[in-house]
């Protein structure tokens, strides 16, 4: 049995909608500021909006934003994860939040609109690659009804320092 998923709806005075080429400085604001703590990504530099357009699927880029300012609060946004045919409802996905808006649902709201965005389009697996030390973003995708798949060892370096990842993974239950 897959373990039980709970799923939030985004906090009061958040709204969620699909993002676009306009979010672009703003994605890449929290994206940057998200790598530069450490413990997101491989990554030391966030894309650029070209890169990142080229890279994810159009109707699987979501963005939670404030409903007062209107400000950018965080965002999620799939890759296809190969070329092959057979992968091709296999994404792989990142989730930023603004760190003056975490602990309030948004991760978890966002992560809700992907699987519902990707579950309609026949997308059955959607997978991140997670590093151990990610305690906040461990917790919620299992909060989101991902599991760890596994820990990969000495994946990469970042900064000079070998890093394990743990592979996470939701298999729809809808997409068969
Ligand atoms: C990981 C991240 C996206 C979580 O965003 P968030 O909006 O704070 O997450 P949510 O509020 O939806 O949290 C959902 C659940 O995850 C868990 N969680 C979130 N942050 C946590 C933390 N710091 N410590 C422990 N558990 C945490 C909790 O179970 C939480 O539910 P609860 O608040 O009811 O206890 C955010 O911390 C972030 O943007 N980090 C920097 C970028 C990053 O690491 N991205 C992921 C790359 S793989």
């Amino acid at each position: 049995m897959p373990p039980p998923t709970e799923y939030r709806a985004p906090p009061t005075g958040v709204r969620l909608r699909a993002m676009h080429p306009d979010d672009g400085p703003e994605v890449r604001a929290l994206h940057q500021a998200g790598i530069e703590e450490g413990d997101a990504t491989f990554e030391t530099a966030a894309p650029s909006w070209s890169e990142f357009d080229a890279a994810k699927l159009a109707g699987h880029r979501h963005v939670a934003v404030d409903e007062e300012c209107g400000r950018l609060l965080g965002w999620v946004a799939a890759g296809p994860v190969s070329q092959r045919a057979v992968y091709a409802g296999v994404v792989e996905h990142s989730v930023y939040v603004h760190d003056g808006a975490r602990r309030r649902g948004v991760a978890s709201a966002l992560l809700r609109a992907l699987v519902t965005s990707t579950e309609a389009a026949g997308i059955w697996t959607v997978q991140s690659g997670i590093f151990p030390e990610n305690t906040a973003s461990l917790a919620c995708h299992e909060r989101a009804g991902f599991r760890v798949v596994g820990r990969r060892e000495r994946m990469g370096r970042l900064r000079g320092h070998w890093r394990d990842v743990l592979l996470v993974e939701r298999r729809s239950p809808l997409v068969r």
